[in-house]
This record gives C-alpha cells, structure tokens and sequence, in this order.
C-alpha cells in the first residue's frame, strides 16, 4: 500500500509551533506523520495524543511512532469523544491541537474499503464499528431521498440523474459498479472521476462527517489552553464553511488565517491528495 504523505506539513508545524514538555492532540492520527513532525518539534519531551476511529490507522501509526517511547499515546476513539479522552489521559490543558479530515491513502488504496473507484466493496466507513454502509444507503434509500444527498453532501447538480439510474440499476455491489454507471449516465469531462462528487456525498453521510465537525469545534476551547492552537486541514468546502464560520463567529478564538493556508502547485504535483486541502488555524483568547 502507498504509504500516506502528510499533507501541509511544514505549514502545521509552523502553526501550532511546537515547544519542549508541550501537549498536543492529533485527533486523526491516520498513519501518523503529522504526529510524527510535532513529536520532534517537541522534542525532548513533548507529548502527543493521537485518535482515530480506524483500528489499521492506528496500528500504522504505533509503528510510526514507536521510537517515541511514552511520548506517544494512540487511542482509538472518534474525535467528538475528544474532551473526554483527553480529560481521562490527563492531556487538559493542551497546547495545541491538529484535525486534519478526509481520507488517509490507505483506506483509499484499500479495495475492501469502497472509497477508490476500482473497490469491489461498498462499504466507505472509516470505523468499522459503526452500522451504516453506502451499501445501505445507495441499494435501500428511496429515490428522492438519494437524490437530495447527492446534490446536498456532493453538489452535485445531476443529482436526480444519479439518484434515477441508481435505482433503476441496483441492487450495486461495489465501487466500481457505481463509479463506471455514473460515468455512463453523466460522461466523463475533464480530468475529474465523475462520480467524485456522489462518492463524496456518500461517505460523508455513512461517516457522519459534517455532524462530527459541529461536534467537535465547540469542545477545543474546553481542551486547548489559553494562547493555545488548532490547525485544521479540511478537504471539501462543506467542511471548511462549517471551521471558517465557527472561528469567524466565537469570541474565544481569534482567527490567524484570514484566507486559509492551500497547497502550492508543486505540492499538489507531488501529492494530488492535497488538491483540496485547506489549512485554518485559530489562537485560543
Ligand atoms: C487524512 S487522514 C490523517 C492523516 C494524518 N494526519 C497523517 O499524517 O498520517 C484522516 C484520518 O482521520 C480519521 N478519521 C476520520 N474521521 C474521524 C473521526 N470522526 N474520528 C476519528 N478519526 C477520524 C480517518 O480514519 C483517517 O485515518
């Protein structure tokens, strides 16, 4: 499997700026990269918490992060569980925290996982301890239904489209399945896959992903201190409307990043995952 190229990473470490016995909270450790430069910006004694819903992610990161000893603290947990594990591991107050959504390459290099075009599986959950598949969702839900999703969690505009021939095709199987009758329903322009934005839509509803954003943001002023950080790495505009919005609005954090840090086109060359991302970062007032 392609190993996951952290995305932003010299901009996240500038942003949270690292010190010696400092705290920090990645909250989707993934394969542990990110962790890995805060763990030795920090170092000799900085501490990191890393969470992620996705027991390969974290089996990933305790290699990554094995010659840290003690310093690193891997617990699988959803990040809107983020104040009380950190509470229970005695990482209140902290001095800075990293979110960095989306996918990591592996669960998108995984077949068995549903997220890449190719997959034979359906399935898209980044936890495979909760209950909703895109299976379910895209062989049981009514037309109308599939089509609001489509066009509200991708924006996609031939939603109904998409939502018709759905219905008409299934039961679907796979990713593949779905991808190539997309493609044939709507044609294929330009470099994007066509079924991007309703595989977006998709993953986002099975994974509960906007919910757990609103979720969270309001619990980082309870965790991070006073003068303390957040960086947050979104990949979608759904997402980042919800951060930009959120910081923009509270009093408790002000906002260091008026237009949101973005990944320059050699970056991008080098890691097209990063074509999205979105950097915001926030001081805690
Ligand atoms: C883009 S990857 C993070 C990569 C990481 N920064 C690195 O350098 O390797 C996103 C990770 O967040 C995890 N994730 C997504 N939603 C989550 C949630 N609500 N709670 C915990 N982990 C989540 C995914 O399982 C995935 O491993």
């Amino acid at each position: 499997m392609k190993p996951h190229v952290p995305v932003l990473l010299d901009e996240v470490i500038h942003a949270l700026a690292p010190k010696g016995g400092g705290k920090y909270i990645d909250g989707t450790v993934g394969a542990g990269g990110h962790a890995e430069a805060i763990l030795n910006a920090s170092a000799p004694d900085g501490k990191l918490l890393g969470l992620d819903g996705d027991l390969d992610a974290l089996e990933l990161a305790r290699q990554t992060l094995q010659p840290f000893g003690e310093r690193a603290v891997l617990v699988r947990s959803n990040f809107t569980q983020i104040k009380t594990v950190a509470t229970q591991y005695g990482w209140i107050p902290a001095d800075g925290v990293l979110l960095d959504f989306g996918l990591s390459s592996m669960q998108l290099a995984n077949p068995a996982r549903g997220f890449a075009f190719t997959s034979d599986s359906l399935d898209m959950r980044m936890d495979d301890r909760t209950e909703l598949t895109a299976a379910e969702i895209v062989n049981k839900w009514d037309e109308a239904e599939l089509a609001d999703l489509i066009f509200e969690y991708g924006e996609e505009r031939a939603s109904h489209k998409i939502a018709r021939v759905i219905c008409e095709y299934r039961p679907l199987h796979s990713a593949h399945e779905l991808a190539d009758l997309i493609e044939r329903t709507v044609g294929r322009h330009g470099k994007i896959h066509p079924a991007t934005r309703t595989f977006q839509a998709l993953r986002i509803a099975v994974n509960h992903e906007l919910e757990n954003v609103e979720n969270v943001l309001p619990q980082l002023a309870q965790v991070v201190e006073q003068g303390g950080r957040v960086a947050i790495i979104t990949f979608h505009s759904l997402e980042d409307r919800i951060v930009k919005s959120f910081f923009k609005n509270n009093a408790q954090w002000r906002n260091l990043t008026k237009h949101p840090i973005q990944p320059t086109y050699q970056q991008t060359r080098e890691n097209p995952r990063a074509r999205s991302a979105k950097l915001r970062v926030a001081k805690r007032v």
